[in-house]
């Protein structure tokens, strides 16, 4: 009885959304685990866009529950307005095919402004985050003076605890950062109508989700951000404050360990990140701009130009390794068309010391030189490619290169934004594939 962890491999952005949209033609449930609306998985149907923040992709598929865990940290008037916008645009939603977690912590202004202050505090060192609350929030959840999703629908329980948090968050707003505080009737007025709005979807969903696949249907765990901002063993304090791979599943959605059949990770042909953190195959130089253009590497969810770089083998062996992966999908290939000359970081040099592995420290990675192998690059247009053989040679030398660099398979690859953009690859298709790895053994399209 399958469940599929499908989790980003670099730095976020990596195209999960159209992936996890992919896979969830053959899931019963889409369930995200970590991470709020600091996430922008952008999904085309039929040349429709599609940006969703926190909504799990799956909700474009009628007939999907779609499941916010535990572990996502909620802005409840994002997750409102997400469910306007779609069903604005036709999309069906209500508490049958969306279901909110009880348990799920709730991002409030004062998150949200001091996710704003402390990077101003941080000043040189700031993290670059969204400025979405996400930090705040989770700060709140470790330190037990968090509201979760259940406490919003207990209007007695809710105005005691806003109270109680106002009141410490405000001195901190006013003595430490000098700014006005926040009014908490204002505060209470402002979020008084979210307990109706938010009941109809809000229950136990980890015991939802560990039944369904009891009684045998498919899970899809939808990661979000990206391996390398992994909380823990991401770039660190460079990350998001959550577990962004399958590490994540357990806590974040209340499912036990042992029943993640699969995980594949999610990398782009080159890599990107946003904010700040070390990035060692970066190019800050022509190249990375031409990466950024051809790729239209701008944030989904700020609009900020993501940082280019070349792809790090040794980045992605890293980032498959800690979530067990049994294989990856490469996405953006096209846009690696026409570039002449292409490099990947295969291996690093610290200190006059080569390695393979991924350093712990973080003094190490700021001070990694990496060791780049190049490739010839093609000239063809391959967004119209379905097949591995059709594709240029010196594009299948690339992904078979990367391939062996990485370790392990590449079960498809993405060549395009549209849902029908992708090319299974040959053997190791058959051998590996998403459609075994599906949940459900889905058939391949
Ligand atoms: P936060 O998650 O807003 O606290 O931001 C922490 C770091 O994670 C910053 O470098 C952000 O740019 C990065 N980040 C957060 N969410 C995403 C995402 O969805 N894609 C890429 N980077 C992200």
């Amino acid at each position: 009885m399958p469940s599929l962890s499908v989790f980003g491999a670099q730095w976020g952005d990596e195209g999960k959304g159209k992936i996890i949209d992919f896979f969830s033609e053959n899931a019963d449930y889409v369930v995200r685990y970590q991470g709020g609306a600091n996430a922008g998985h952008t999904v085309v149907v039929g040349g429709e866009k599609y940006v969703l923040h926190l909504i799990p992709s799956g909700i474009l598929h009628p007939g999907k529950v779609n499941v916010i865990g535990n572990g996502v940290a909620v802005d409840p008037f994002k997750f409102l307005e997400e469910i306007d916008e779609l069903r604005r645009r036709g999309v069906a939603v209500d508490g049958r095919n969306l279901r909110l977690s009880a348990q799920a912590h709730v991002i409030f202004e004062h998150h949200r402004l001091i996710d704003q202050l402390s990077e101003r505090w941080r000043g040189e060192g700031r993290i670059g985050t969204t400025g979405r609350g996400i930090g705040p929030c989770y700060a709140d959840k470790a330190a037990r003076t968090g509201l979760r999703v259940a406490d919003l629908l207990d209007p007695e329980r809710y105005r005691t605890r806003l109270r109680a948090a106002l009141a410490e968050k405000n001195a901190l707003i006013q003595r430490v950062h000098g700014e006005a505080p926040l009014d908490l009737s204002a505060e209470l007025e402002r979020c008084g109508a979210l307990a109706g709005k938010l009941r109809p979807f809000a229950g136990d969903t980890g015991a939802e989700v560990r039944q369904a696949y009891r009684s045998g249907k498919r899970i899809l765990f939808e990661g979000a951000q990206g391996a390398m901002l992994d909380i823990d063993s991401g770039t660190y304090p460079f990350v998001t404050s959550s577990n962004t791979g399958a590490n994540g599943i357990p806590s974040g959605a209340s499912f036990p360990p042992r029943d993640i059949d699969r995980a594949i990770g999610i990398a782009k042909a080159y890599c990107t990140r946003v904010g700040e953190g070390p990035f060692p195959s970066e190019q800050a130089n022509a190249i990375g701009n031409r990466i950024r253009e051809a790729g239209h590497e701008y944030g989904a969810t700020t609009g900020r130009p993501r940082r280019c770089g070349w792809f790090d083998a040794v980045a992605v062996r890293y980032a498959l390794e800690l979530s067990g992966a049994d294989g990856w999908i490469m996405t953006n290939l096209d846009v690696l068309t026409g570039f002449g000359s292409i490099e990947v970081a295969v291996g690093y040099r610290i200190d006059g010391r080569e390695t393979r592995s991924w350093p712990a420290d973080l003094a190490s990675i700021e001070r990694v030189e990496p060791l780049y192998e190049s490739h010839a690059s093609w000239t063809e247009d391959i967004t119209g490619v379905r097949s591995f053989d059709d594709l240029p040679r010196a594009a299948r030398d690339y992904v078979e290169r990367v391939e062996r660099e990485v370790g392990a398979p590449i079960l498809m690859l993405s060549v395009g934004p549209e849902r029908s953009q992708v090319i299974p690859r040959g053997a190791t298709w058959k051998s590996a594939s998403p459609a075994a790895a599906a949940p459900g053994g889905a058939t391949r399209r």
